[in-house]
């Protein structure tokens, strides 16, 4: 399973790099909006920053909702850097839009997922990803790991070639979880990576054996 870091933070970025594990980014309007980041020559900067800071698929969100909108402004987010994955809206015009990138070489991201349907249709539009937000559907009283087993299902009978890409995840058990169901890519804020991390055990464990090693210093 691919690690992406779920956010438009350059140090939370860095740092998830820096422990050598990440794959890619992904970031959507809510998330670049937190970094205080305005105006298309700002946001159009802050992808290529993050492109030349992470070697993987970067995924740069349309805010467009009808077809030629979100076509025109993918193909601008496209020619920022070869690693930019245009995410596109689970609607009616981002499908559209998706097949129209797939047939011209652009790399897509269907974010907004909440159903093996929509997943469905993400994949024979030809998505490169398709993003299924457990968190929010664990929130609102669905089982959002129950959707990526459905999904691993299908995309395996099915031979989808898109990847899914978990999203909206709350904790390192989700993480666990995802990896456990069969997802392609987690992405993650930093907080649940590094939460993988701990165990009271490596802690304890650790202690007695740097105590113990003075003893033979
Ligand atoms: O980037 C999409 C997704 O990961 C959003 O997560 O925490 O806003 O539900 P969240």
């Amino acid at each position: 399973m691919k690690f992406f870091i779920d956010t438009a933070n350059l140090s939370q970025i860095k740092e998830a790099n820096e422990l050598g594990i990440l794959d890619g980014v992904t970031t959507n309007p809510s998330l670049m909006a937190k970094e205080g980041i305005k105006g298309h020559e700002a946001v159009m900067n802050h992808y290529l920053t993050i492109c030349e800071m992470v070697d993987g698929d970067i995924s740069a969100e349309v805010v467009s909702t009808d077809f030629n909108g979100i076509v025109e402004e993918g193909k601008k987010l496209a020619a920022i850097h070869e690693n930019i994955v245009v995410k596109v809206p689970m609607i009616k015009d981002g499908i559209k839009a998706i097949k129209w990138f797939s047939e011209n070489g652009i790399k897509t991201n269907c974010t907004l997922v909440f159903s093996a349907g929509q997943a469905i249709l993400a994949a024979k539009a030809g998505a490169s990803y398709v993003s299924p937000f457990i968190g929010r559907l664990d929130d609102t009283g669905w089982d959002g790991l129950e959707l990526i087993h459905q999904m691993r299902q299908i995309f395996s009978l099915q031979n989808y070639s898109t990847e899914i890409l978990a999203a909206s995840i709350r904790n390192p058990n989700h993480i666990i979880k995802c990896a456990e169901a069969g997802a392609d890519v987690c992405t993650c804020p930093l907080d649940s990576i590094l939460g993988l991390l701990k165990h009271p055990l490596t802690d304890i464990g650790l202690q007695k054996f740097l105590e113990d090693a003075k003893k033979f210093a």
